[in-house]
């Protein structure tokens, strides 16, 4: 028999970072057709032989701020997700003019150009820094009142609410994902994320500096983030249609704290700690992932403990090399 095999195509804005492989690895894994708009600023290739090989598989690099220029390529798509950005404080801060031209007008840009287009599902990440600082006794869910405390969480602000306000113009249904900060193993793998960057720091210098130990921070792994949005993709559109989803789980709520004493517990590494009360950074906040479980169904799996064992393994079995510094910290574009 014959039967054509009706096969959803994807486009993955930012599909080349540290949660875009992972996601783009999945959705091939599950039988979808992966477009990768990238436009790779930090020169980060997709080296996956498994992924560039692929016959479902297509690379573009190009910039949000020119999405236009490949409208050819974005006929019958399924669903599109928005992770393309300079992403975290310290990078947003290094390049305040880039940062606003891509994560707010950039990615402004992307929504307007697929306002009007046939498609069913775009997925917008943004961030739970959005919190900014909330009281102890607080816990976060997507009604809490919002306090951005740095340019990159102000432009995630700036988006969301410009998704919402205009959620009824758009072909598509919308949906804002508030991702925790991620953890884990990734094939572009980020060390500029706290468990990440502690495990590296612990394992080659034995020695660490934790700036404001007594800070809340919800964690969530990378693999559980490729959950989530594959998750999104399956479920009825009524159920996310507009919504706001706060992606993580209340297990993995921790102080820096807390998580050092779990990494030297489990790991065994003996190293020196300093602490130090203050920090540059003023981010203080629990998260309720309450909504996303009740309302779709969904858990994230991954415990810290997992990610620390991971890592570990990785670190040990030289998948990372000392001098190698991944992560976030120079944009490397010939601008
Ligand atoms: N990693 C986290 O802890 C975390 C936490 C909360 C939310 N998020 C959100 O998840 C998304 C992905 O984060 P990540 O950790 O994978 O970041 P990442 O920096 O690894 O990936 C971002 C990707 O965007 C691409 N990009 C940047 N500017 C672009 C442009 N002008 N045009 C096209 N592509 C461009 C980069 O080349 C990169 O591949 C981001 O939107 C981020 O805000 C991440």
């Amino acid at each position: 028999m014959n039967a054509k095999v009706n096969i959803k195509k994807i486009l993955v804005i930012g599909g080349a970072g540290y949660i875009g492989t992972d996601l783009c690895f999945e959705l091939l894994k599950k039988g979808y057709s992966v477009i990768c708009y990238d436009l790779l600023v930090y020169n980060n290739k997709i080296k996956s032989k498994s992924i560039l090989n692929h016959k479902n598989f297509k690379f573009i690099k190009g910039d949000i701020n020119k999405i236009q220029k490949y409208k050819n390529d974005f006929d019958n798509l399924e669903a599109v997700i928005i992770l393309a950005g300079l992403v975290g404080d310290p990078i947003t801060k290094k390049y305040k003019k880039k940062s606003r031209l891509i994560n707010y007008v950039g990615i402004k840009n992307c929504i307007d150009f697929f306002k009007k287009r046939n498609l069913s599902k775009l997925i917008f990440i943004s961030t739970c820094s959005n919190y900014g600082i909330i009281p102890k006794n607080h816990k976060a869910d997507e009604n809490y009142p919002l306090k951005p405390i740095s340019l990159y969480s102000e432009d995630k602000v700036k988006i969301e609410k410009y998704l919402l306000k205009n959620k009824n113009i758009f072909n598509f249904k919308t949906t804002i994902l508030r991702f925790a900060t991620a953890f884990g193993v990734s094939k572009r793998m980020r060390f500029d994320l706290t468990i990440n960057d502690f495990l590296r720091q612990l394992y080659f210098y034995k020695k660490l500096t934790v700036f404001d130990p007594d800070t809340w921070r919800p964690y969530c792994h990378v693999k559980d983030f490729t959950r989530c949005i594959i998750h999104i993709l399956n479920v009825k559109t009524f159920l996310i249609d507009g919504e706001v989803f706060n992606v993580g789980s209340d297990q993995n709520n921790i102080t820096k704290n807390e998580l050092i004493k779990k990494i030297l517990k489990q790991t065994k590494i003996k190293a020196k700690i300093s602490y130090l009360p203050y920090s540059k950074d003023l981010r203080n906040y629990k998260v309720s992932f309450k909504k996303i479980e009740n309302k779709l169904k969904f858990k994230a799996k991954y415990s810290v403990s997992f990610g620390i064992n991971e890592i570990l393994k990785s670190l040990k079995g030289k998948k990372f090399k000392k001098k190698e510094i991944l992560g976030n910290y120079k944009i490397k574009l010939k601008t």
